[in-house]
Order: structure tokens, then sequence, then C-alpha cells
């Protein structure tokens, strides 16, 4: 097993922990020495780690988060923990034209990567503030900084996910509270993402853009979120901070028929 700090009793929490960015998140959380919480629908896959890390506590717990109610009974199963970080990672897309993708989808989707993030964030916030310690890490994306046609509501839903995480870290600040919300926003990765995006089992892959490995970006990531003062959010990788940059100077317009064309192509 890998050297860690003693962390004791502290725990990690991690949603949408069964694959993806969020395993990989977990992994590097217990690697720190942290004892950890994984939400997902279904937590299965963490019993690799639990036998990996059999000295940890490694709490499996499935709900589904699109779910309100279930957030609710999440925040006070918390209670009993001694928690310090919170990641809330659980998100997926609906992909296609507005007047064609499937309403129900979206609704569950706007459930999920707002809703329940929104809820979450603010009483972990709360929580943090009485010990004025801890952190909410918030996955946003790249796909935060513009919109997007024929990905539109996932876009605007990373874009929700920005904006409220920049204004309430910066609130914090003034406040001189030692709390953090930092926000996170990957490029694109390698994940089962696109196949539930696509609505497609097995959907090939498709991207212009060079792709980060997964594992790599979550230490990256984790490492700034986790010590970073100042910043309010977090863009890693040279091809990432260059589209960050360059859609603050080029025309919207631009910007606009570059992202139709990436993403018309993608299916
Ligand atoms: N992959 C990319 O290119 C990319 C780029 C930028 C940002 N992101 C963001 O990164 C985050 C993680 O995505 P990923 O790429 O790792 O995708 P992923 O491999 O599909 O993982 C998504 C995770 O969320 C969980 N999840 C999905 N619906 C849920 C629900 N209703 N309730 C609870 N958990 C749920 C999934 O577990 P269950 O299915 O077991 O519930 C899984 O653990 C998302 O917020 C995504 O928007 C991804």
């Amino acid at each position: 097993m890998p050297k860690c700090k003693n962390l004791d009793n502290k725990y990690a929490v991690v949603t949408g922990a069964s694959k993806g960015l969020g395993y990989e998140y977990c992994k590097e959380l217990l690697r720190l020495g942290y004892n950890l919480i994984g939400i997902a629908r279904n937590t299965e896959s963490l019993e690799i780690l639990k036998k990996e890390y059999s000295n940890r506590d490694i709490q499996r717990w499935d709900y589904d988060l699109s779910v309100f109610e279930n957030n609710k009974k999440i925040v006070d199963k918390c209670i009993g923990y001694e928690i310090d970080i919170f990641i809330n990672n659980a998100g997926y897309g609906v992909w296609g034209f507005f007047s064609e993708s499937d309403i129900d989808r979206e609704m569950n989707m706007i459930d999920l990567n707002i809703k329940s993030l929104h809820y979450l964030t603010k009483k972990m916030i709360q929580r943090f503030s009485e010990k004025n310690f801890g952190r909410v890490i918030n996955v946003g994306s790249m796909a935060s900084f513009t919109p997007a046609p024929v990905f539109a509501s996932y876009y605007a839903s990373k874009a929700y996910v920005f904006s409220l995480g920049v204004a309430v870290n910066t609130e914090l600040k003034k406040m001189k509270s030692k709390v953090r919300v930092i926000t996170v926003c990957p490029g694109p990765l390698k994940t089962d993402f696109w196949n539930r995006s696509s609505n497609q089992k097995n959907a090939k892959y498709k991207s212009s853009i060079k792709v980060m490995k997964t594992s790599v970006y979550a230490k990256k990531s984790l490492k700034i979120a986790i010590k970073t003062k100042n910043k309010n959010y977090v863009v890693t990788g040279l091809s990432n901070k260059f589209i960050k940059k360059i859609t603050k100077w080029v025309p919207m317009s631009w910007t606009l028929n570059s992202v139709y064309n990436y993403q018309r192509k993608r299916k």
C-alpha cells in the first residue's frame, strides 16, 4: 500500500465515486491518507479499494443524487463523520440539438449537475463554517467557459457550477473564512461520460483535442484544489489553459462556430 500521512479519523466524500474521474479522486484521497465515503448509484467497484486499503474506513453509499430527497439523507448521514473534503463530481451530459434532445433526460441532468450540487455545496459550507475549516471541490468543466451549440444544456449546467462556486468562494475569502469552494475545470477525459451523454452504449470517444489521462488529471487538480488559498478555480494542462485564454480574446461568434463544429461531429 502507498505511504500516506496519518489523517486518523478524517474523511473525504466523493460523489460519482464508482468510476471515471470520481474513482480516480477516491484513489488519490486514500493515497493521501483520508478515510472515504464514496457515493454513486452503484458503488460496487469500491470493493477493490477496500481490499487495497484495508486499514482505512471506506464507506459505500448507494444513492441516486438526481432524487432530491437522497441529498437530504446524505447530509444527515454525514453528521457522524469528521469530514474535511467534499467533492461534488457526479454528473453527465445530454448531447444533441436542443430542439430534438430528450427533455426528461435534460431535467434529470439538471437535478444532478445543478440541484444536487447546489444543495450539497450549501450544506457542507454551513457545516465547514462551524469549524472554520474544510473544502468543497466542485467539478465544473472547460465547458463552463462558453455556450455550446449541440451540447447546450450540459455546457449551461457547467456554467452554473462555475458561477456559483467562484461567487461563493469569493464570499468566503471576503469573510476571512478558511473554508473554500474550489471549482475544478477538466478538459475532455476518456471516461464513460461520452457513452451516457450521447445516449449510446460503447459510443466511440471522438475528440480532436489532446486528452489528459484521468488519473493524472485527478492528481494534479486535487493537489491544487486542496492547497490553494486564493484561487477560485483550477484549469490544468497547456491546451486547456490556451483554450481558456483564447476564448477570452476572440469574438464570441468564432468560439460558437468552433464549438458547433467540434460538437456536431462527435457522434
Ligand atoms: N469526461 C469528460 O470529458 C469530462 C470533462 C469535463 C468534466 N467532466 C465532469 O466530470 C465529472 C465526472 O464525469 P466522468 O467523466 O468521470 O464520467 P463517468 O465515468 O460517467 O462517471 C460519472 C460518475 O457519476 C455517477 N453518477 C451518475 N449519475 C448519478 C446519479 N444520478 N447519482 C449519483 N451518482 C451518479 C456515476 O456512477 P453511477 O453510474 O454508479 O451512478 C459515476 O460514478 C462529471 O461532473 C462530468 O460532467 C467530465
